[in-house]
C-alpha cells in the first residue's frame, strides 16, 4: 500500500512536471523560448527550488474547461536563493493554455505574493501569457485584482522584479508596471494594452507585435522596461546579477562584499578628465569608472535618457546608487525622460536604504515646446520630489556646471545633501556666463561701440566670479572644494561617516507628489 501511495504521489508530481505536454514544449523551444521550469533552474542556484501547489487544478467547468484540468495550472511557484539569499519566484508556463490566468491561477500567484511580504524577501515573476483565461470570465479579472493589490502593498516593502518572456498583454501588463524593474527578452517578449488588431481597428495604424510593445521599444521610448537582453539565458543572468544589489527588504542593508585591492580603481586621471572648456563634452561613464568598484556600475535603464545615467554600484564593498547627468548626450540637460527616470530611481534606493551618489555636471532643464507642453514642470518637479523626501544618506560631487533649477534638483545641500563636494572644475551659478551676460547686461551691449568686445569681457568676468565653486564654498552651499582624484576616498569617508544617518520626515499618511 505505501508503495502505491508513493508512486501515485510520484506519477502526479510527474505529471505536473509536463506541463503542456512534448508538443506544446516543443512549439515553445521552435520559438526561442523555454519552459517555465527551464527558466526557474537558470535563474535560481542549483538544487535550491521547492516548489508550491504543483498539484493545484482550477474548478471551472465552462467551455469545455471541466475535462482540461492540467496540474499546476499554467504557473510555477515556489521559492529558491540568488547568491545563497532568499527568493520567491512565479514563472508562468505558456505551454499550459497558453500560461492564461484563472482563478487558480491566480491564487498561486497570491500566495507566493504573501509569503514574499510576510517574510520579506524579493519576488521575481517570470511572465510569458495569453491573459486573462476567457472561459472563466470575471474570476480571471478578480484574479488579476488580487495580484495587482499584492503588487501595490508590497511596493517599497520587498523588492518586487518582473521578467517577461512572451506575451504579456492587456490589463496584464499592470502587474509588471506595478513593480519595481521589469526584463525584457528581444523578439520574443510584447508588452501592450491591445494588440496590432485592436489598434487597426480603431485608430487604423498598422503595426507588428514587435513595433508597438517589443524589448526596444519598452526600453527605448515608453520606459516600461528597464533592462534588455538578447536571449533568455542573458536576461536570466541579468537578473540574478541585480538581485546581488538588493537588500532583501526595507529593513535591511543590501549585502556587502569585501574588495580585493586589484578592484580598487586609480584615480589619477580624474584630475585631467573634465575639459578646459566648459562646452566640450566628456564621458560622464568614465567618471563612474574611475571613482566605484572596478566593474561594479549595473546601469539601469540604459536606453532611454542616456542625458542621466542611473544604477547601482559598490564602493569599497557597499551597494550605493548612482545618479550622474551624462555631458555627453544632450549636454546633461534634464528633460522630461530624465527627470522621470532619475526620480523613479531615487525613490528606490530611499525606500530600500540604498544610499545616493549623485555626480552633477547640468546646465539646466532642457528648453523647447515639446517639453513645456509634455509638462517638464511637473515631470521636473517629481524629481526634486524625490530628492527632498529621500532620508537615505546622500553625497554629491559637482564635476563640472551646476546652474539653476538644476543645481537645486541634483541633490544640492539645500535640500538636505550630507556631503556635498565640488571639483575646481565646478561651476555654480544661476546660469552659464553667456545667458547671464545677455540678460543683465543687454543695454550696455547694445549701446556700445563694439558689442562682441564688451561682451567678451563681461563673459570673462562673470566666468572669474561665479563659474567656480568658491562662491558657493563661500556661502557653505559645498562642504569641500577637493582635488577628483581623492573623490573615491571623499565619498567612502562620508559613507562611513554616515553609516548611524537618522532622519524622517513629518508624520503623514502619505505625501501627494506630483504625478
Ligand atoms: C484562454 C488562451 C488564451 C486566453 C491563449 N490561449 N490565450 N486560452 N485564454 N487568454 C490558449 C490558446 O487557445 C491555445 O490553446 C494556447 O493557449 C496557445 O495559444 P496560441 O494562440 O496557439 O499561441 P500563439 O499562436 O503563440 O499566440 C499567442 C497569443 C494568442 C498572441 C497570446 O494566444 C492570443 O492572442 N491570445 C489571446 C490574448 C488576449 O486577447 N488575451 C486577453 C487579454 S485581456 P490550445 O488548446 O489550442 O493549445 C486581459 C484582461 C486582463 O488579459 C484584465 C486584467 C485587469
Amino acid at each position: 500500500m505505501a508503495e502505491d501511495n508513493l508512486r501515485y504521489l510520484n506519477h502526479m508530481l510527474n505529471e505536473a512536471k509536463q506541463g503542456g505536454g512534448e508538443d506544446a514544449i516543443a512549439r515553445q523551444h521552435e520559438k526561442g523560448k523555454q519552459t517555465a521550469r527551464e527558466r526557474l533552474t537558470k535563474l535560481l542556484d542549483a538544487n535550491s527550488f521547492q516548489e508550491l501547489h504543483a498539484l493545484v487544478t482550477h474548478h471551472a467547468t465552462d467551455f469545455g474547461l471541466a475535462d482540461k484540468t492540467p496540474l499546476g495550472d499554467g504557473v510555477v511557484t515556489g521559492w529558491g536563493t540568488i547568491g545563497g539569499r532568499l527568493v520567491y519566484v512565479f514563472a508562468q508556463d505558456f505551454t499550459v493554455m497558453g500560461g492564461s490566468l484563472g482563478a487558480a491561477h491566480a491564487a498561486k500567484i497570491i500566495k507566493v505574493q504573501e509569503l514574499a511580504l510576510k517574510t520579506g524577501s524579493p519576488l521575481i515573476g517570470i511572465n510569458d501569457s495569453g491573459g486573462a483565461r476567457i472561459q472563466e470570465g470575471i474570476q480571471s479579472l478578480g484574479g488579476y485584482a488580487g495580484i495587482f493589490l499584492n503588487n501595490t502593498l508590497a511596493s517599497g516593502v520587498i523588492p518586487q522584479i518582473s521578467v517577461i518572456m512572451g506575451p504579456c498583454a492587456g490589463g496584464a501588463v499592470y502587474s509588471p508596471a506595478l513593480t519595481d524593474f521589469v526584463f525584457m527578452v528581444e523578439g520574443t517578449s510584447n508588452m501592450f494594452i491591445t494588440g496590432p488588431q485592436v489598434v487597426k481597428a480603431v485608430t487604423q495604424e498598422d503595426v507588428t507585435f514587435d513595433q508597438l510593445g517589443g524589448a526596444a521599444v519598452h526600453t527605448g521610448k515608453s520606459g516600461v522596461a528597464h533592462f534588455i537582453a538578447a536571449n533568455e539565458d542573458e536576461c536570466l543572468a541579468q537578473v540574478r546579477k541585480l538581485v546581488g544589489y538588493l537588500p532583501s527588504n526595507n529593513l535591511e542593508d543590501a549585502p556587502l562584499v569585501a574588495v580585493k585591492e586589484e578592484n580598487t580603481p586609480d584615480g589619477a586621471a580624474l584630475n585631467s578628465l573634465v575639459p578646459p572648456s566648459a562646452n566640450e563634452p566628456y564621458d560622464m561613464l568614465k567618471v563612474i569608472d574611475l571613482i566605484v568598484d572596478k566593474g561594479s556600475f549595473f546601469e539601469v535603464q540604459k536606453a532611454i535618457a542616456g542625458n542621466i545615467l542611473v544604477g547601482f554600484a559598490r564602493l569599497d564593498g557597499t551597494v550605493v546608487g548612482i545618479v550622474a547627468n551624462q555631458p555627453a548626450v544632450k549636454a546633461g540637460a534634464l528633460d522630461i525622460d530624465a527627470s522621470v527616470k532619475a526620480a523613479r530611481f531615487v525613490r528606490f534606493c530611499d525606500a530600500f536604504n540604498i544610499p545616493l551618489v549623485t555626480l552633477v555636471d547640468v546646465p539646466g532643464f532642457m528648453p523647447g515646446v515639446a517639453q513645456e507642453h509634455g509638462g517638464i514642470i511637473r515631470q521636473g518637479a517629481k524629481l526634486i520630489y524625490a530628492y527632498c523626501e529621500a532620508t537615505i544618506p546622500k553625497l554629491t560631487v559637482i564635476t563640472r556646471k551646476a546652474y539653476g533649477g538644476a543645481y537645486i534638483v541634483m541633490s544640492s545641500k539645500e535640500i538636505r545633501g550630507d556631503l556635498n563636494v565640488a571639483w575646481p572644475s565646478a561651476e555654480i551659478a544661476v546660469m552659464g556666463p553667456e545667458g547671464a551676460v545677455n540678460i543683465i547686461y543687454r543695454d550696455q551691449i547694445d549701446k556700445s561701440a563694439d558689442p562682441a568686445a564688451l561682451k567678451a569681457q563681461l563673459i570673462s568676468e562673470y566666468q572669474e566670479r561665479f563659474a567656480s565653486p568658491y562662491m558657493a564654498a563661500s556661502y557653505g552651499a559645498i562642504d569641500a572644494v577637493i582635488e577628483p582624484s581623492q573623490t573615491r576616498a571623499v565619498l567612502i569617508n562620508g559613507l562611513r561617516m554616515l553609516v548611524n544617518k537618522r532622519e524622517s520626515n513629518p508624520a503623514k499618511k502619505h505625501g501627494t507628489m506630483p504625478l
